[in-house]
């Protein structure tokens, strides 16, 4: 099977392009136009940009990557690349520089997109690989997602009234709990076929896998309470030292908008105190916040391939599913994509998104942090340039693996890597437990 059996021809994949654009940029709308011109402009965390630079940033590539590369057309604004230009500009710089207002950046965007949409009906999807099925389109409609991603953590970080609502998500529909083990044996990671995936996603390789356990689903805030109660954030021994060094300088002692609510916790959802729920993964977590507790569980972090294989390996035909439920489009009952809720959703309540092997919201509510740094697959070649993620190769960040809740099913595949420090926690990260097989445990 391969994806483009879903768009078979330039018409079909054009309407497929055309409602992507239109769905990320209906989201973008609602992100940016919850809040006032001065909450626009504003830096609502050093760690993030104000919102206005995400939104001329997006527009600025969609310039750059369709209007100028695929479309060869006029450029709109050349003079701004060098101000939107992630590289060139560290975050905490960004609310120096001399942006676009807001008006101006609302109109700059809309101007690229008109030009994109004229140009898509005119379009020919050759061989050549930026074009082919889509794909340049298709990284347009990814990093778009991705910033309003983002835009939704700088919403988390912001101060002042909630502006969001959105219904909770669902109750739980089975109970989950518990580990499942993956036998031995090699599997395919990674991906040759699926059109719009990024360059770290490819190629597809198979990776041999001695057997594990891993957790069904990802950690409570049941669980995580439960470690910070027993010391957890006071005992140097579940710590890695550059994670106690870390958790001594800023003071650490809970996640990330968590705060003492009577003998519970409080967690602080987009201008809102509510009281922490057991049976939620727990997110806002460090990397060294998920080893530690991961140590203290007697367990560890998955790897990045064991991640996968949980997540795609299909026991019955030994090939590697699109998602953890097949290779059909995530639906409102697989996972939790997309804010369409606010917070991630109790373990036990997407039965239909379980992979073969049992495993449970492996997509979607948080995302994982794994034991892996972040490298190439083998084979790696970048494309359609080094930034997107090669620049980034090497042993400073980890891998994320599986998409949150604010992530969008667009830039969210069983293959789909994210990256961060291992300090970060303004992103909405959570994380599962694995472990080694113990003798007794071992398969037949
Ligand atoms: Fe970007």
């Amino acid at each position: 099977m391969t994806e483009t059996t879903d768009r078979p021809d330039g018409v079909r994949l054009r309407e497929h392009i055309a409602t992507e654009l239109a769905r990320a940029r209906a989201r973008t709308e609602v992100l940016t136009d919850a809040v006032d011109d001065a909450d626009l402009v504003r830096q609502h965390s050093p760690l993030m940009s104000p919102l206005v630079w995400d939104l001329a940033h997006v527009g600025n590539q969609e310039e750059l990557w369709l209007v100028r590369d695929v479309g060869g057309r006029e450029p709109v604004r050349q003079d701004i690349d060098e101000l939107y230009d992630a590289f060139k500009q560290p975050r905490r710089d960004r609310p120096a520089l001399p942006l676009l207002p807001p008006p101006q950046a609302r109109a700059y965007v809309s101007t690229v997109r008109d030009k994109v949409f004229d140009l898509l009906d005119g379009v020919t999807f050759t061989d050549r690989r930026l074009v082919a099925d889509g794909f340049a389109f298709g990284m347009i409609v990814q990093h778009e997602q991705q910033h309003d991603e983002t835009m939704l953590a700088t919403h988390q970080l912001r101060s002042g009234p909630a502006v969001f609502d959105a219904p909770p998500p669902p109750e739980p529909r089975v109970r989950v709990g518990g580990e499942v083990l993956v036998p031995a044996g090699e599997f395919t990671m990674g991906t040759d076929t699926d059109p719009w995936a990024l360059d770290n996603e490819r190629p597809a390789h198979r990776v041999h896998l001695p057997a594990y356990v891993i957790d069904a689903a990802p950690v409570t805030n049941g669980a995580y309470a439960a470690f910070i109660a027993e010391g957890g954030y006071r005992d140097p021994r579940w710590w890695s030292s550059a994670g106690w060094a870390h958790l001594q300088e800023v003071g650490l002692t809970a996640p990330l908008h968590w705060r003492p609510d009577g003998d519970g916790w409080a967690y602080r959802r987009f201008g809102r105190w509510a009281p922490v729920r057991d049976d939620e993964p727990v997110v806002h977590v460090g990397w060294y916040e998920a080893q530690a507790y991961a140590t203290w569980a007697g367990k560890r972090l998955p790897t990045e391939a064991e991640w996968e294989k949980a997540a795609r390996w299909d026991p019955a035909t030994g090939r590697s599913r699109r998602y953890p439920w097949g290779d059909g489009e995530p639906t409102t009952s697989h996972a939790n994509l997309g804010q369409q809720h606010l917070w991630p959703a109790p373990v036990g309540a997407y039965p239909a998104g379980a992979s073969p092997l049992g495993v449970h919201q492996l997509i979607g509510d948080v995302w994982e942090w794994t034991s892996t740094t972040f490298r190439g697959h083998p084979g790696f070649t970048a494309f359609p340039y080094r930034e997107y993620s090669e620049v980034f190769f090497g042993d400073d960040y980890r891998v994320l693996r599986g998409g949150s809740f604010g992530t969008d099913r667009a830039a969210c595949r069983g293959t789909f890597r994210n990256w961060d420090y291992p300090i970060r926690r303004q992103i909405f990260s959570g994380f599962r437990c694995a472990r080694d097989v113990a003798p007794e445990e071992a398969p037949e």
